[in-house]
């Protein structure tokens, strides 16, 4: 078995978003998810789940115009967008991100990668492959998160 990626098979916006409910579920704080993905591949949707797993009852909208945004909950969710933004200088992510009592989830993350010479984060890559169906690969960065998605395989079985 190859340890090192997690492939999930979505059919609906609602399996998507209990895939979310999971990763928030066992978050424990400090976690960083840059999503990857086309537009209306399911990010957004993604997030909400997370919010819920996370016992977030607010709704969840795309910040694309206001970039970030944080829901309080058992720990807060940051909520960034980047699709707009070219670069990140003077956002104050690394301090959304320095925080232990945050998830921080990043739609259009790649973009942080190099900017903030990253080496720990989960990889959420959302593919569409058909109208309602989704491929979602989960590769984790860094030891700590190596441990996280071995726990989202012991919910898969
Ligand atoms: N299996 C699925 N999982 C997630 N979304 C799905 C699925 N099937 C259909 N959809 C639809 O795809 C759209 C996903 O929209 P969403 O806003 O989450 O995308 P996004 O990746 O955040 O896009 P953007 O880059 O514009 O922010 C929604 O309209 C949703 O209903
Ligand atoms: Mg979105």
């Amino acid at each position: 078995m190859d340890n090192t990626y997690i492939t999930l098979y979505s059919k609906s916006p609602l399996e998507t978003e209990e895939i979310g409910k999971i990763i928030g579920k066992i978050s424990e704080g400090r976690e960083l998810f840059l999503l990857l993905g086309d537009l209306g591949a399911g990010k957004t949707v993604l997030v909400k789940g997370i919010a819920k797993g996370l016992g977030i009852d607010a709704q969840i909208v795309s910040p694309t115009f206001i970039i970030i945004k944080n829901y309080p909950g058992r720990l807060t969710l940051n909520h960034i967008d980047l699709y707009r933004i070219n670069s990140i200088e003077g956002l104050g992510i690394e301090e959304y991100i320095d925080d232990d009592l945050s998830v921080t989830v990043v739609e259009w993350g790649e973009k942080l990668i190099d900017s903030l010479r990253l080496k720990e984060y989960l990889l959420v890559k959302i593919e569409i492959t058909d109208d309602n169906s989704r491929k979602i690969t989960l590769v984790p960065k860094g030891e700590r998160y190596i441990r996280f998605i071995e726990r989202i395989r012991e919910w898969q079985t």
